[in-house]
């Protein structure tokens, strides 16, 4: 298993250019597959995630070749079934959106995962898929995967869906695209918005009306996207910069639209220097001294990825702060309420689980211990800015391979704001 040790630095410094949107990037991929035509992807992520979910399109026939590092052409006109199983290794995001693809297509597919994917929840889309007339089957009835989808013929449906949960929505709007008649999926708290506006991008019908979607069915056309720095993947380093002894760190190229920087605004709720130009979407952040707060269920959409370290700053934060409303995150990667909690107490924080969240006690400074990541990538980049900004000498990352799936420069990043020898690969 792959560990990494972080030293304790307290001041970090600089600018950190984070891979391209991993959400986007999954969308890009898979709507520039559905579409006649070349499309050219720039800035795609270049986590394992999103490779999962390319290879998987090459199984439909779908071409893709790099031009240039980042820079990826899509010949489109996926129509037929794969020839093969589809991997989506880790990705939840990669697994729900293609049983959305394969629902609409004539014949069979089966996709799975590695073990952590495996044990996540699938009848959230294979429920309403099968209403709309997809043959789904899996593990457990169709809860798990892998799964084995006979798509075609669908009709479009209502879907009142008891998550929000942007997967969900996005299956059914896939699969909807070829389906008789409008599709509409409403959500119990509105969700990021990518898939819906990447549809329009290509050319899709949808429209929008709060918690709302629906999709028409119909064809995509090849177009040109540019994917902007993920947000997820900055919040790392904005409460680096936040919870640093001294210092300043900015992130340049993000997207900041709808749903997705929430993370920001409950910073600043707990006092955080930290500030937004849109224009160039740039988050800065600042050493800052943080009060406790409340993070309820509107603000858990925006901030789904972001809870770990949210939970990381409320640990460096004066007070006590509460978190409810997140039951969703024990069914992520991994269990994060129950990970989190074990996450911060290996830090010396006193927390406490609750069913649909965490209470977090904040204390001055951490003490440096062992970390295990669960095999979840967010777990363990949340310890590392936790070991690398409160934490007196040596933490070391158990599970560190995890981060991968997502962010595999990270812990050069990390040396680039704290210093050369920050961190290193651990032997035990
Ligand atoms: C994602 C949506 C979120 C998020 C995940 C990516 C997406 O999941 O946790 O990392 O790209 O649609 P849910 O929509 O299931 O909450």
């Amino acid at each position: 298993m792959g560990r990494l040790r972080v030293t304790g630095a307290g001041a970090l410094r600089g600018t950190v250019r984070v891979p391209g949107d991993k959400s986007i990037s999954h969308r890009a991929l898979i709507l520039a597959s559905l579409a006649d035509g070349r499309s050219t992807i720039t800035g795609l992520s270049t986590g394992e995630d999103v490779t999962h979910t390319r290879r998987a399109l090459t199984r439909f026939g779908v071409t893709f070749e790099e031009q240039i590092p980042g820079q990826w052409q899509v010949t489109g006109g996926l129509r037929h079934e794969p020839d093969d199983v589809l991997d989506c290794g880790n990705a939840g995001t990669g697994i729900r959106l293609l049983a959305g693809v394969c629902a609409g297509v004539d014949g069979i597919s089966v996709l799975t995962g590695d073990q952590f994917l495996r044990r996540r929840p699938m009848d959230r889309v294979a429920v309403p898929l099968r209403e709309m007339g997809a043959g789904v089957d899996g593990r457990e009835a169709g809860r798990f995967a892998p799964l084995v989808i006979r798509g075609g013929g669908l009709r479009g449906i209502a879907h009142d869906s008891p998550v929000a949960s942007a997967q969900v929505k996005s299956s059914l709007l896939l699969a909807g695209l070829s389906a008789a008649g409008p599709t509409t999926v409403v959500e119990p708290h509105p969700t990021r918005r990518h898939t819906e506006e990447m549809l329009e991008a290509f050319g899709g019908k949808v429209a929008v009306d709060g918690a709302s979607v629906t999709v028409h069915p119909g064809t995509l056309t090849a177009t040109d996207v540019t994917v902007p720095g993920d947000p997820s993947q900055a919040a790392f380093w904005v409460v680096a910069g936040v919870l640093a002894t001294d210092g300043e760190i900015e992130v340049p190229g993000l997207y900041l639209g709808y749903g997705r920087a929430d993370f920001v605004g409950v910073l600043q709720r707990m006092g955080a220097e930290v500030d937004v130009d849109e224009a160039t979407g740039t988050v800065r952040a600042r050493a800052s001294r943080l009060r406790s707060v409340e993070i309820v269920a509107s603000d858990i959409p925006g901030a789904v990825d972001e809870i770990p370290v949210l939970a990381v700053a409320a640990a460096a934060a004066e007070g006590t702060t509460v978190i409810s409303g997140a039951a969703e995150l024990r069914v992520k990667e991994s269990d994060r309420i129950a990970s989190t909690v074990k996450m911060l107490r290996a830090f010396g924080v006193e927390a406490e689980e609750r069913p649909d969240g965490m209470v977090v006690h904040g204390r001055a400074d951490f003490t440096a211990g062992r970390v295990d990541s669960h095999g979840d990538h967010r777990i363990a980049m949340a310890a590392a800015v936790a070991a690398v900004t409160r934490a007196q000498g040596d933490t070391v990352i158990d599970g560190w391979e995890s981060v991968a799936t997502s962010y595999p420069g990270f812990a050069r990043d990390l040396e680039s704001v704290a210093g050369a020898g920050v961190c290193a690969p651990a032997d035990d």
